[in-house]
């Protein structure tokens, strides 16, 4: 797919004041995106299940500018300026002017809001890039009349999505997306996002998701820089091909509905993640006493009561505790009564899979 558009074509003018408006969530990684190489191509394969209870809302007002053949932006974070928000988006918006070359000529007020405190210690980038990256789409459709093709549109909108934050690739598809080139999915690739080339078994379409925020500290280590601690990693060239294996073995699992192999890769990710961040230079350990405190937990009472529950982790010392959605009262109970105390303020999240991003009028 060519992802350039022909500004040429305009069929609709931007002379009028015209708005679209994005709901995108974030998303849990369970085969994890970490390493990277020039222009956002990942080291290695990844997947996600997308949430539905996490969210980005923005919304685009546009007009043509008066200062041709420059972009103008405003953009508020919670009904509030914020200027280093801007100037990320700014900066964003700028380098992706091939893709949508009519940015040049708008001024644009961008304004977005989540669904999550900003101070819980959740990435946002995932939503917030994914949602942005749609609002573009949309214009592009409405104004172009491109992008016509449901699978063209979140393509585009992927890929887009992508050069923004990897991980928000994955945002914009419902229940899971996988991002990278693997011999499992012929159309999967290092540019863009992709439903899995299967059903997700029903098992795991009603799984939930509670994210213990066990501290709502900003992260210590932007994942940027984290990346970066890939390149000369001694562990770099096992850790991709590891990553592969253990998609491989995910999707097999997600298709039968095997949950036992589902926990074994999903657990492996989370403390291959973490191990990996440790044995960088600098190392960094970004669980806090609690995470491993709650990791026991989980996995004393998978112990006794063989329910087949499990944790993930992301890029900090936040858990995502995943079960089937039938043992819903059975695990708020484990949560009230053995996980929340070690949540900073007893705070989690009571998130699931979801349908992914919609458009809102
Ligand atoms: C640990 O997508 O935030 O959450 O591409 O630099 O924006 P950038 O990184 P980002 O990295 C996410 C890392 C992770 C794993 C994952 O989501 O796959």
């Amino acid at each position: 797919m060519n992802f350039i558009l022909n500004s040429s074509k305009e069929i609709l003018p931007f002379k009028k004041e015209n708005k679209v408006s994005w709901r995108s969530p974030s998303n849990i990684a369970l085969i994890k995106y970490w390493g990277k190489k020039e222009n956002q191509i990942p080291a290695n394969p990844s997947l996600s299940f997308t949430l539905s209870e996490s969210f980005t809302e923005t919304s685009i007002t546009y007009l043509e500018s008066e200062q041709k053949e420059s972009l103008v932006l405003k953009f508020k974070f919670e009904g509030k300026e914020n200027f280093q928000f801007q100037h990320k988006i700014e900066t964003f918006l700028q380098k992706i002017t091939k893709y949508f070359p009519f940015l040049n000529k708008l001024q644009l007020k961008i304004e977005s809001h989540n669904s999550f405190p900003h101070s819980a210690g959740i990435a946002s980038s995932a939503s917030s890039m994914s949602a942005l990256a749609l609002c573009l789409c949309s214009i592009e459709k409405k104004h172009f009349g491109t992008l016509t093709d449901e699978n063209d549109f979140f393509t585009k909108a992927s890929f887009i999505a992508r050069l923004g934050s990897g991980s928000a690739s994955r945002s914009v598809f419902p229940f899971a997306a996988s991002w990278g080139e693997i011999i499992e999915n012929s159309i999967s690739s290092d540019e863009f996002a992709s439903v899995l080339p299967f059903d997700l078994h029903q098992k795991f379409k009603n799984y939930k998701d509670a994210v213990l925020i066990v501290s709502k500290q900003p992260k210590k280590v932007s994942s940027t820089a984290g990346h970066e601690l890939m390149h000369g990693h001694p562990f770099a060239a096992e850790r991709f091909s590891m990553a592969k294996n253990n998609l491989k073995e995910l999707l097999s699992a997600l298709k039968s509905g095997d949950e036992d192999v589902f926990i074994e890769i999903v657990e492996n990710e989370a403390l291959t993640l973490h191990a990996l961040m440790m044995s960088s230079n600098p190392g960094f350990i970004l669980m806090h006493p609690n995470t491993l405190k709650v990791i026991d937990k989980i996995r004393e009472f998978r112990e006794n009561t063989g329910m087949k529950i499990c944790f993930t982790l992301d890029a900090g010392p936040n858990i995502h505790l995943l079960y089937s959605d039938n043992d819903q009262d059975e695990m708020n109970k484990f949560i009230k009564n053995e996980l929340e105390e070690y949540c900073e303020d007893k705070f989690w999240i009571a998130d699931g899979l979801g349908n992914g991003p919609i458009e809102i009028s």
